[in-house]
């Protein structure tokens, strides 16, 4: 049931929210302010590498944890598409942990990867929407999200309740390294406790990011630009518009821009920059003006921080509220969905079912 929104697409962005403090209730205690995630059967703290295996959307929410895994933990985390780890002789060393991200749970190329890393003596962690799937079955450490089932192609609340897991999944693991201190497990789970509010305010930001929609749907390409964990959210933004809307659209990290991809700038191709205000803007913002020298037409998404200090000169902007960066990844993606959502209803497409997709992929 779609209640009154006109596409399960729709329906399930503005659940966000709910869904997202729901998976963060089962992670977070906030008697003591602690991530409590179910106990391994294997010492956590004795992990030395994390391997992360997903595809699609769920990859791009693997590669957010990479970032967190590294900076929180200081634990290595090797990370692969499924069809090309299984396919690589990856190397595993006895005991580490594998890490698996799936909507569905039964991706065939996620599903053999795990497999494969079981044999070479992984412990297996999974991070699934469907407690009865064939993933959550296989898994030594099972970590559901609470999204409910989802039922557009394009992945949207999973995805968010992804990084919520993941989050609480890399403070668990910063804490059982001792890296983290009492006070900053409180600040991780204050800061986690706020998502769902920040996505309420991304989402009442809709008339808005509408009013976008005409600027991008007549283009043929469209390139999305982010930094570290924006980096991600620009080829999640890129892959949403490009499975809803048909049009060709690519994500960067923005420092690559001038390796190659700034040679198709011109004022045909709008630029949709990520960039929250923070350590990382400042090079964003110099990333986004060599595409504006060269007549690029950028759409900037920051907060009213980042767009005074550089929305002159954008073709729009969007501000978004100013959040923690830890959660910044879980707001940010509401605009990138609403976006692909509103151009993809401009076209006139079948948002809910996608040519040539299916909503979970068991084919190899
Ligand atoms: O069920 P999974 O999370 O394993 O599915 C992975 C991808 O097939 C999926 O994320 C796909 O990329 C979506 N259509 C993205 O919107």
């Amino acid at each position: 049931d779609k209640g009154n929104h006109r596409h399960f697409m729709q329906k399930e962005i503005y659940e966000q929210p709910i869904v997202v403090a729901q998976t963060l209730r089962s992670y977070l205690r906030r008697i003591d302010d602690q991530v409590s995630l179910p106990v391994p059967d294997f010492d956590l703290s004795a992990i030395r590498r994390v391997t992360i295996v997903a595809c699609g959307t769920s990859f791009y929410a693997g590669m957010v944890a990479k970032y967190w895994f590294e900076q929180f933990a200081r634990v290595p985390v090797d990370l692969d598409v499924a069809s090309e780890f299984r396919y690589r002789a990856p190397v595993m060393e006895d005991g580490g942990l594998a890490l698996f991200i799936s909507q569905s749970g039964e991706t065939a190329d996620t599903l053999a990867a795990l497999r494969h890393a079981r044999a070479e003596g992984q412990k297996i962690a999974v991070v699934v929407n469907v407690p009865t799937s064939s993933m959550a079955r296989e898994a030594d450490l099972l970590l559901p999200t609470h999204a409910g089932p989802e039922i557009g192609v394009a992945s949207t609340k999973a995805f968010t309740c992804q990084l919520a897991v993941l989050a609480a999944l890399a403070a668990n693991f910063a804490r059982a390294k001792g890296r983290l201190t009492p006070e900053d497990e409180k600040a991780i789970v204050g800061h986690l406790a706020e998502a769902p509010a920040a996505m309420n305010q991304a989402l009442a930001q809709d008339e808005a990011i509408q009013a976008l929609a005409p600027l991008i749907a007549p283009a043929r390409d469209v390139l999305y630009l982010g930094r570290g964990t924006d980096y991600p959210l620009a080829l999640e933004g890129a892959l949403k518009l490009k499975e809803i809307s048909y049009i060709h659209a690519e994500g960067y990290a923005a420092g690559e821009m001038k390796h190659g991809p700034i040679a198709l700038i011109d004022e045909a191709v709008p630029v949709i920059v990520i960039a929250p205000s923070g350590p990382l803007f400042e090079k964003t913002v110099s990333n986004m003006q060599e595409v504006q020298a060269r007549g690029g037409k950028v759409v900037l998404i920051s907060d009213e921080e980042g767009i005074e200090a550089a929305g002159e000169g954008c073709l729009a902007t969007l501000a978004l509220p100013k959040v923690h960066p830890l959660i910044a990844p879980m707001v940010y993606a509401v605009p990138v969905q609403l976006l692909a959502y509103h151009v993809a209803v401009l076209k006139g497409t079948d948002v809910d079912q996608p040519r040539n997709l299916a909503k979970s992929v068991t084919v190899e």
